[in-house]
């Protein structure tokens, strides 16, 4: 027990020296970093970008070292041209010429096919070169590869004994991880043979946002919201993924993924589950990670009726100058591909019994917006007049994206004579609070992953529990084609089903501003 400066008690958590986040936003040890995929799209997008941004910031050891490895026969120098060429277009807002040719020299390339030995064993002896002596702290194999070279990755890093060593190196996997329970599990078994599980980074960006990492914050730093966080208060809960974009040259990618893998079973099964877990005993890894996959496990499992009845998907229409998605390039014109998904979802554990939880996320909808929203339940008795019968709802907004804010809304007497109730916020803004110059979620992961903590990452069983509830929708899905795709135009909320969904049940999607 201690007692904080205002004489107020408070009892130690045992975890706590787990608790103690690093207070430094920099990890200036020198590391290795080996990109598995160093030419590819998310490479060039975002993987360096992000280092550079960190280089600029004076967040990373001047003496670490980059290595892109890819199948093209090209030279360092030319790498390097490839890299400047992508931070003028990944990283225009920030990109500096002098800055970035620094930044350059700490990066070099290594033409190696995934499946061929004479890869790994030039591998072998740029990672001796570079690690020698104690040049290297921390070594990191980033798998920025398409899913069938993880194997062979992992099998040439295994046969070239890159796996251990002085540096316990870390691996970092990119998802789609597996496409679907048993694969996910074979993958993780695949993977366990070769590392352990502390070595494993697998990436979900959503949890490196900020916003994401405030929910729990945000919840088990305020006392005043935790006796109303249940089925006794309340109503239920909204989750939106929005996007207005479409499948932005990813279409082969995504027709094999359809919404549900893209953004179902990753994103937004974490964002539900730090909404609705228990307080961890403490914060490290596997303490909140245990927390989450007890959420996934108290899931009630989705059957066929359920998914007939509570589970709606919908496939964009052209609109105005946007193509449909059959009219996207390598998308055949009869896809039946989701785009869009929205379902009523229960947990059935003390804390949430019969709340529902309606999720929903899509491309080309009306608007970018990632928002979560918890409604109270209405007060017990109506006791302030007729005019009370439209009395709104309490609703605390979690705005993760692009508006990075937490709102309020409560209901204040309007001024006169009459009662009137009317409905006002109270708001937080990130930016107006903070002013915090904005980091990509990659960059906080990176630093994590360099400094060993796992807190951020799925676990194995994790990624497992969570393809557990979302394989039965898309079996049933891939079973019954749809008769009426595309069913929403480019730029709204989505097919009108979509709406009913929660019109049955008496409630109705709250629209992010925008
Ligand atoms: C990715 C999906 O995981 O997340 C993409 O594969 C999606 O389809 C993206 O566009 C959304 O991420 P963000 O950070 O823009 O919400």
């Amino acid at each position: 027990m201690h007692r904080d400066n205002l004489g107020l008690d408070a009892v130690d958590s045992r975890f706590l020296q787990t608790c103690d986040l690093p207070q430094d936003d920099s990890y200036k040890k020198p590391f290795v970093l080996v990109i598995f995929g160093g030419t590819g799209d998310l490479s060039k997008r975002k993987l360096l970008p992000m280092l550079y941004h960190l280089e600029q910031e004076e967040r990373l050891s001047h003496h670490s070292k980059i290595v892109g490895l890819g199948r093209g026969d090209i030279t360092d120098k030319q790498y390097r041209s490839f890299v400047l060429d992508a931070l003028k277009t990944f990283a225009i807002e920030s990109f500096d010429q002098d800055r970035a040719k620094t930044f350059c020299t700490r990066i070099g390339y290594l033409a190696a096919d995934a499946r061929s030995d004479a890869g790994y064993q030039k591998l072998c002896r740029r990672i001796r070169d570079l690690t020698a002596g104690d040049a290297a702290d921390s070594l990191v194999y980033y798998l920025a590869v398409p899913p069938d070279l993880i194997r062979p990755t992992i099998e040439g890093l295994f046969k070239y004994n890159l796996c251990g060593g002085r540096l316990t190196p870390k691996i970092v996997i990119e998802k789609p991880f597996g496409r679907d329970k048993k694969t996910a599990a074979n993958l993780n078994h695949f993977i366990l043979e070769h590392f352990n599980e502390q070595q494993v980074y697998r990436i979900d960006h959503y949890l490196g946002k900020e916003t994401v990492q405030n929910i729990l914050f945000f919840r088990f730093a305020n006392s005043i919201l935790e006796p109303l966080w249940n089925r006794r208060y309340i109503d239920h809960i909204q989750i939106t993924v929005a996007e207005d974009i479409g499948v932005e040259g990813r279409a082969a990618f995504y027709e094999q993924a359809g919404v549900v893998r893209d953004i179902v079973q990753n994103h937004m099964m974490q964002l539900l589950a730090l909404v609705t877990m228990e307080p961890p005993v403490g914060f490290a890894p596997d303490l909140v990670r245990d927390e989450k996959v007890k959420v996934f496990r108290a899931l009630r499992p989705v059957g066929d009726e359920h998914i007939t009845t509570f589970m709606v998907r919908g496939q964009y229409a052209p609109a105005g100058s946007v193509p449909g998605y059959r009219s996207e390039e390598q998308v055949p014109p009869d896809s039946n591909t989701p785009t869009f998904f929205a379902g009523k979802f229960f947990i059935d554990n003390w804390r949430w019994a019969g709340v529902p939880f309606y999720l929903r996320t899509g491309k080309r909808l009306a608007a970018r917006a990632t928002q979560i929203i918890v409604q109270f339940k209405q007060p017990p008795l109506r006791l302030l007049g007729r005019t009370c019968d439209i009395i709104e709802p309490n609703l605390l907004v979690l705005g993760i994206q692009p508006k990075e804010q937490i709102s309020l809304r409560l209901n204040v007497k309007h001024p006169g004579p009459g009662n009137r109730p009317h409905a006002i916020n109270l708001d937080f803004d990130y930016s107006r609070n903070f002013g915090l110059k904005k980091h990509s979620a990659y960059e906080r992961l990176l630093l994590d992953c360099l400094r060993g903590d796992l807190t951020l990452f799925a676990r194995a069983d994790e990624v497992e529990a969570m393809w557990e509830i979302v394989d039965p929708i898309i079996a049933q899905w891939d079973s019954i084609p749809p008769d009426d795709f595309p069913n929403y135009p480019a730029g709204t909320w989505g097919p009108n089903d979509a709406h009913s969904l929660l019109a049955h049940d008496g409630r109705a999607w709250i629209e992010p501003e925008h």
